[in-house]
């Protein structure tokens, strides 16, 4: 079974074809960082136009890198949301028109499903699983039960991890995206993560939830106090680390109490699975190793490129939809907000 995938919800214009037997035969992904990063942030706006003139040559590079036709697909499947709504229906409208002018099935993927199910098409991975989903859009913690059945067991109550590492890269004037800019000041110039005392957020709270917002004015007022004279790349180096420190720690408790749930013990989960950008965080990564080895858990991170936004991922969640018979109509409305626990 061969299915083509579109991706255009956020600022990556992205086309993938994938096989049942968990081939990629091709993941095609056009970036728009350098677009967007004058403005700090995505631009709506400039996100839906650029789709719209590159998603054509996408999906035919796409085609010619996977050496298939179109009569040689199975199905259709193209994010339908959540997401920016320009960049949504010209993914979607593309793969609309695709499969009906070829008659083949379509499938409307939920973008945060797509994530959700990646490890399913890099490992060998039964349900039930955790998920930790963290992006610059979503920071949720999800039990992962079947294809279509998802639980969030916490998301945040304002701003997103990856939301969190671009403002604050915002004021420390290190540029977008943040989370990468961030990791490099600490690294070159040996950040001292115990050098200022930031609180991790709701941290030891009796549930799973997730706050960064306090967190960035937290930083925002550590650097108002510091002299002017005084903010060399040393000094920033510090902060970046000592707030990103407050940002893991912050995700290992919340996860932690997770973990600690009756219900997740009672159902003796064995797996917990990282998505999103910020899943690039080495600092992260290494912290969700070791929790994991704490509470006996396999720790599975996909390879970065299927991490952040790929057509793969929605092709491989349209193979999970099609094996179990669902899929859409073509009058199917594009949701900008679609949380996932609603499939
Ligand atoms: O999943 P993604 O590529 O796009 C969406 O937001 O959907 O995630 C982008 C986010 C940005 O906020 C970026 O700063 C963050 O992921 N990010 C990181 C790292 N690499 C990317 N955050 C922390 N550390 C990183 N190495
Ligand atoms: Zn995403």
């Amino acid at each position: 079974m061969l299915v083509l995938g579109i991706e255009t919800s956020c600022d990556e214009t992205s086309c993938a074809v994938v096989s049942d037997k968990k081939e990629i035969l091709s993941n095609v992904v056009f970036s728009q960082i350098d677009l967007h990063k004058i403005y700090g942030g995505v631009v709506p706006e400039l996100a839906a136009r650029a789709h719209s003139e590159y998603i054509d040559k996408i999906i035919i590079d796409s085609l010619k890198t996977a050496d298939v036709d179109f009569c040689d697909l199975d199905a259709v499947a193209a994010v339908s949301g959540p997401g920016l709504i320009g960049g949504v229906v010209v993914g979607m409208t593309a793969g609309k028109a695709i499969a009906l002018a070829n008659n083949k099935p379509f499938i409307a993927v939920n973008h945060l499903e797509g994530h959700a199910l990646t490890a399913r098409l890099t490992n060998d991975l039964e349900f039930p699983y955790l998920l930790l989903l963290t992006s610059g859009g979503h920071t949720q913690i999800i039990l992962v039960k079947s294809v279509g059945n998802y639980e969030i067991l916490g998301s945040t109550i304002d701003d997103a991890a990856g939301e969190a590492f671009d403002k604050t890269a915002k004021l420390l004037e290190v540029g977008y995206p943040g989370g990468p800019a961030i990791e490099k000041l600490i690294e070159e110039y040996a950040g001292d993560e115990n050098k200022y005392n930031l609180s991790p957020p709701m941290f030891n709270k009796p549930n799973a939830m997730f706050s960064f917002s306090g967190l960035k004015t937290q930083v925002r007022n550590l650097i108002e106090k510091i002299n002017p004279d005084d903010k060399d790349n040393k000094t920033k180096a510090d902060i970046a680390a000592s707030f990103q420190n407050a940002v893991v720690k912050s995700m290992i408790n919340r996860i932690e109490f997770a973990f600690n749930r009756s219900d997740i013990i009672d159902l003796d989960i064995k797996n917990l699975v990282v998505a999103g950008g910020v899943a690039a965080n080495k600092k992260l990564r290494g912290e969700l190793n070791n929790l994991c080895s704490k509470h006996n858990k396999n720790f599975i991170a996909p390879p970065f490129k299927l991490c952040t936004d790929n057509g793969a991922m929605i092709a491989w969640a349209g193979i999970e939809n099609l094996r179990k018979g669902k899929t859409s109509s073509l009058d199917f409305k594009p949701r900008p907000r679609w949380p996932i626990d609603e499939l």
